[in-house]
């Protein structure tokens, strides 16, 4: 089992009670009642979810409530409802001008819909979209920045049963090419720009590059959002806000009635290959699972305003921005730009701003504000918040204690959820009137879900023995298939011990709570990104100076992990500093800027086996400064790791 730093300063051991007048007006109050329905649903899912299900509005009820076919899993059949009708329509009957979202642009310029407004401004573009051609079951491609037409964007398509594909706006051309040509999608929906740290970035000059080698795309629909010049293509390419403003469009488009098994989206996250994977999600049992996770985690009632700083472009956004608030009439802030701008109390500024009661981010961003100092926060009351949550990597006692008491001021319990792309919602976390915090540990896993750690051979672990983190049982929310892959589906996640396998490395403690270590794989969390280092790997073979290329994580302050990639020049190229940043630009051109090599080391070879593979425990571990990397005597030269060891980059 890979050995992670995390796991050797996890050693907080104080526990954190929910404060009482929390726990009393919480959806859930306390670990008897947690405990009570969690045996109750594991004992009986389909009896549990089918409960929950009624919660939503449906077209038409399910007969089954689950069906295990040949490995695939059907929720809901026959039961036919919209996700957008879900979101929209059924909570203008109470909400009708009840803020929807709140957008905060970097300027600060902002701007509400309350969910009439939003409603109508998804029909419009519901409409603008059928009348291009897109119908149900079509892919529409969505490269868009932190702005509302994103979720509008979204929603429009499931309203019409067209599947997004949503790419995070901060990919290259390349990555988005990569996407599209997978996912087959006719539409792209892009902005002439976006802004981050007061800088415009070309969406639209990167939609260009990328539609050149994507036959499959007949249309661009292009958002205004920046001063910038942008070449249209005629027939191609249309304005956003030309298309919705025309006379004949209408403010309301009958939702299509769409199967629960029917897609919804699909959303590509890396693996241990160098492409990524397209995870699909379907309606009615995402839908479900994101409707009651956001509601008993965030414990989210009426009068909430909900900040999440995730970019939609991620699954965070898709299920705890989108479709989870939505669902349930949340009020949602969404901020367009950075963290440190204009200065590193963005963050605490918007939550006076708007009174937010309610903050989810990820431990990069509370390592990287710690850092700035508690100065900032302190200018801020920050006296609205409630509830405080994490998401993407593990966090740190010392950073999960300064959220708690700076930003928390000792009043806000900490949700620190764990979950991924292909769960679709958060399966382990605290319930916050209920869970006695222990800070870096994820806690307890919600109701259905049956998580369990396992050693190589399939038997269980022992207590605080770290293993493979598997979900013995399917849940509602759980991704369907790779798209256009099923094969990959079963071998990646089901071949190996024939349940839902993570790819993250956990144990439990005395207390049955669970600590995830970080991934068993070859994923690198960056900045609580996921990486895949085969896609690194492949980026910086493709520049014409580079042999070979072997990428692993090491520890890092502020990231969580960052990348370290050993290179081996091909002959005739100097090693250079220069050299390295020409191949950092290049990864950020090819993925982007979040796949950036951290350090680089040139060397003369890799410690690889007699049969040519290269064994990556032993540069994790020089990257990572240890001296154990376990036997060298299977290595075509051992002394390679010497003299690797001896120029590390400090
Ligand atoms: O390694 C785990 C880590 O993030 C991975 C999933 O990444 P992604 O699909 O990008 O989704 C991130 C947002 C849900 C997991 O396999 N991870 C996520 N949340 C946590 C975490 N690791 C530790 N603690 C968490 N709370």
């Amino acid at each position: 089992m890979p050995s992670n730093y995390i796991t050797s300063i996890l050693k907080e051991n104080r526990i954190f009670y929910p404060p009482k007048n929390f726990s009393k007006n919480a959806h859930i109050k306390n670990m008897r009642e947690y405990e009570k329905l969690y045996r109750r649903s594991i004992k009986n899912p389909e009896a549990f979810w089918a409960e929950r299900a009624s919660q939503l509005d449906w077209f038409k009820k399910w007969k089954t409530v689950l069906r295990n076919n040949k490995g695939f899993f059907k929720w809901f059949e026959h039961g036919q409802l919209n996700a957008a009708y879900n979101c929209l329509d059924r909570n203008i009957k109470k909400n009708k001008d009840k803020t929807a979202l709140i957008w905060e642009p970097e300027s600060g310029k902002n701007k509400t819909y309350t969910y009439e407004q939003l409603l109508k401004e998804v029909c419009k573009f519901a409409n603008v979209l059928k009348n291009h051609g897109i119908r149900k079951s079509h892919v529409v491609e969505i490269y868009l920045p932190m702005i509302p037409e994103l979720p509008i964007a979204m929603l429009a398509c499931a309203r019409i049963g067209a599947i997004h594909s949503v790419v995070f706006g901060g990919y290259s051309s390349d990555a988005l090419k990569d996407r599209i040509q997978d996912s087959k999608a006719e539409l792209l929906i892009t902005a002439d720009g976006s802004f981050r740290n007061g800088k415009i970035y070309p969406l639209k000059d990167n939609a260009d590059k990328a539609v050149k080698e994507c036959q499959t795309i007949k249309k661009v629909i292009v958002v205004k959002r920046s001063s910038k010049k942008i070449k249209m293509k005629k027939g191609r390419d249309y304005w956003y806000h030309k298309l919705i403003n025309e006379k004949h469009i209408k403010d309301f488009c009958e939702p299509e009635s769409m199967g629960s098994e029917d897609p919804l989206f699909i959303l590509y996250t890396s693996g241990t290959t160098g492409k990524p994977k397209g995870i699909l999600h379907t309606q009615a049992g995402y839908l479900l699972y994101v409707y009651q996770t956001f509601k008993w985690i965030f414990d989210i009632k009426d009068k909430d305003i909900y900040f999440c700083t995730a970019d939609i472009g991620w699954i965070t956004g898709h299920s705890y921005i989108v479709y989870g608030p939505l669902s349930i009439a949340a009020t949602v802030i969404i901020y367009e730009g950075s963290p440190l701008y204009p200065e590193p109390d963005r963050f605490w500024r918007i939550i006076d701003k708007y009174k937010a009661t309610i903050f989810y981010t990820a431990p990069t961003a509370i390592r990287a504000l710690a850092k700035e100092g508690d100065s900032w926060p302190k200018k801020c009351s920050l006296s609205s918040l409630r509830l405080l949550g994490t998401v993407g990597e593990p966090i740190n006692p010392e950073a999960w204690l300064w959220y708690y008491k700076v930003i928390g001021k000792k009043k806000c319990p900490i949700v620190d959820t764990w979950w991924q792309t292909e769960t679709g919602g958060i399966l382990i976390s605290p319930l916050p009137g209920a869970t006695p915090l222990k800070p870096g540990s994820a806690t307890k896993p919600f109701f259905g879900i049956e998580p369990d750690i396992l050693k190589e051979d399939g038997s269980k672990t022992k207590t605080d023995e770290g293993g493979y983190l598997v979900v013995r049982k399917p849940w509602p929310g759980m991704l369907r298939t790779v798209w256009r892959n099923p094969g990959k589906y079963k071998k990646k996640y089901f071949d190996k011990f024939g349940v839902y396998l993570t790819g993250d490395n956990a144990k439990i403690d005395k207390d049955g709570y669970f600590w995830i270590m970080g991934r068993t794989d070859d994923v690198i969390k960056v900045a609580g990104h996921r990486i895949g280092s085969a896609e690194v790997e492949s980026s910086l073979v493709s520049h014409k100076a580079v042999a070979e290329a072997a990428v692993v994580p090491y520890p890092h302050k502020i990231k969580g992990n960052a990348i370290y990639a050993f290179i081996v020049l091909k002959k005739g190229n100097t090693k250079s500093e220069e050299l390295k940043e020409t191949l950092r630009k290049h990864v950020s051109q090819h993925i982007g800027p979040i796949a950036k090599p951290e350090k680089i080391q040139f060397a003369d070879d890799l410690p690889k086996t007699r049969s040519g593979k290269i064994m990556r425990r032993i540069l994790k571990a020089i990257a990572q400064g240890s001296s154990e990397y376990g036997n060298i005597a299977a290595l075509a030269d051992p002394s390679v790791v010497q003299k690797l060891q001896k120029e590390k980059i400090r």
